[in-house]
């Protein structure tokens, strides 16, 4: 089954949407959709795709699926339209802004009878995929213990709706670290019951958070903690790093650099930095482009799940929640 993707955004997203889509084999973009359409033309040229300024014309031109890569506040529209439309979903994150606009889409996809996935596209890079092998494989034992940490750079190409709130529904979790918390759900395999944090702003005038430092609970009882940081200043190096302890392992990662576990049988080191230099630096786009159009073709459930789109959201909400009233917020009561 050949199928056919328009891109809605043409930012840094939507070009590493449309890389990925375009590389899984009986897969082609059909159009790119901006307000801006030097942006769009961009992105659609290397595809030979044709470029509209509004993304209502890029749908009635019926695309199988649409990678939606617009800013936070607006998923909603498009979700909808597409939805009507039986066109398949590819959400940026966070899927909205708040828990109301995040059902609605999850709803009107499944009125619609379209496949809905969330692009919570660092799971599908290689140290990430091993330090989860290993947690499945029960190299770790059972896991007690994790931790994030995110120092990222809000850098000058970084679009400017990221700092504000209305837009962006929230700083430096919204944009960046709200995929440590999908991380975290995802290596633990269980929810996270109760959240305790604080957030800061570092900018004058700044309305959105620039940092964070979370305690989490789950429902197996593990916990963990996630801080991260996004200062405006040159903040190198950007640091992603995962931490798991088991009962019977420890295993950490270094996103785009390495993926080390030492248990009873001895340690293990991989050197995962080749992956993006063999397969491009957006590698992990192009095997989560893949994973959903597998699950389109042998109608299944997409490998991130409509719920793993609410519960992301849920939880960083509660990370805001529990800052602003210094209490302890408990989910899924
Ligand atoms: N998964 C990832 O690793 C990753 C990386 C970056 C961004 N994102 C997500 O992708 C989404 C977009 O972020 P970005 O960094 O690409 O932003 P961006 O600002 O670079 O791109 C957004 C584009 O949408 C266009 N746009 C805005 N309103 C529009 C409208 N009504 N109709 C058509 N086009 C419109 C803008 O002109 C812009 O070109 C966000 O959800 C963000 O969190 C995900």
């Amino acid at each position: 089954m050949s199928l056919r993707v328009g891109i809605i955004g043409a930012g840094q997203a939507g070009e590493r949407q449309a890389i990925g889509f375009n590389s899984v084999e009986g897969v082609s973009i059909c159009g790119v959709a901006d307000l801006a359409a030097h942006r769009a033309q961009e992105v659609a040229e290397p595809f030979g795709a044709p470029v509209f300024t509004d993304w209502h014309a890029l749908l009635d031109a019926r695309p199988d699926i649409v990678a939606v890569c617009l800013p936070h506040n607006l998923h909603v529209a498009p979700a909808e339209a597409a939805a009507a439309r039986g066109i398949h979903v590819m959400m940026e994150k966070p899927i909205a802004t708040n828990m109301p606009d995040a059902r609605h889409i999850v709803d009107v996809c499944r009125a619609g009878n379209v496949k809905l996935t969330i692009s919570f596209v660092h799971r599908f890079r290689e140290e990430m995929q091993l330090v989860h092998g290993w947690l499945r494989n029960g190299d770790l034992g059972q896991p007690m213990l994790a931790r994030e940490t995110m120092n990222v750079q809000w850098e000058s190409h970084l679009p400017l709706w990221l700092k504000s709130k209305e837009a962006a529904g929230g700083g430096v979790l919204m944009y960046s670290a709200i995929h440590g918390i999908d991380r975290l759900r995802w290596l633990m395999d269980s929810e996270v019951s109760q959240v305790t944090a604080q957030t800061r702003i570092f900018e004058a005038g700044g309305e959105v958070e620039n940092a964070a430092a979370a305690l989490f609970t789950f429902a197996n009882g593990a916990m963990a903690t996630l801080t991260t940081s996004a200062p405006a200043y040159p903040a190198a190096p950007t640091i992603w790093e995962t931490e798991v302890f088991g009962t019977a392992g420890m295993a950490r990662a270094r996103t785009r650099a390495w993926a080390t576990m030492s248990n009873a049988d001895g340690p293990q080191h991989h050197d995962t930095e080749r992956w993006s230099h063999e397969l491009g630096a957006h590698y992990n786009f192009a095997r989560q482009a893949a994973a959903f159009v597998e699950a389109i073709r042998e109608n299944k459930e997409p490998a991130v799940t409509a719920q793993d789109g609410l519960a992301a959201l849920e939880i960083t909400l509660a990370i805001y929640a529990s800052s602003a009233t210094g209490e302890t917020i408990r989910l899924g009561q």
